[in-house]
């Protein structure tokens, strides 16, 4: 199966990640929320990809988009932002959606405060891409391209 048909990818966003650009730029970076989806969207174009985003602050907003994604994406990249530490609600909707899905953290969440170092998600995740900042939205596609042509 080649990726051209299975390349529809819904990139999700939690809690607190539209407010990039004033948040700590050694974690974080410089670039704002708006400018890295424009970066995302052309690591994806390039990759022969459609990407579609979606961010909200609200956690059942997050759940409910999950839950009408059937059908109408093949994969997610996923950085729920602090709902990553705790949020099973999210979890438990990430399984109803049944999608390849890797996870990513613009910072090094491994190295940073140890409830950090915790994601309730990591399990049901083809894989995570951790501290490579923007860069780490392609590292993310391409595994995802990978998954999508298998
Ligand atoms: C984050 C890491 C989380 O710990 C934090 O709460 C965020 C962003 C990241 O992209 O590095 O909001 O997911």
């Amino acid at each position: 199966m080649s990726a051209g048909s299975h390349n529809r990818v819904e990139v999700m966003h939690g809690v607190n990640l539209d407010q990039l650009g004033r948040r700590p730029s050694q974690h974080y970076g410089t670039l704002s929320f708006t400018e890295l989806e424009q970066r995302i969207d052309r690591f994806a174009h390039e990759l022969g990809l459609t990407a579609r985003f979606f961010q909200t602050n609200a956690e059942d907003e997050f759940v409910e988009h999950l839950h009408r994604l059937e059908g109408l994406a093949d994969g997610i990249v996923l950085n729920p932002g602090a709902w990553t530490h705790y949020s099973y609600a999210i979890r438990d909707a990430l399984e109803i959606a049944a999608l390849p899905t890797v996870e990513v953290h613009l910072s090094d969440v491994g190295n940073r405060e140890p409830w950090r170092q915790v994601s309730v998600v990591r399990d049901l995740c083809v894989a995570t891409v951790s501290g490579e900042g923007p860069d780490g939205y392609k590292t993310a596609l391409e595994r995802l391209s990978g998954e999508l042509s298998r």
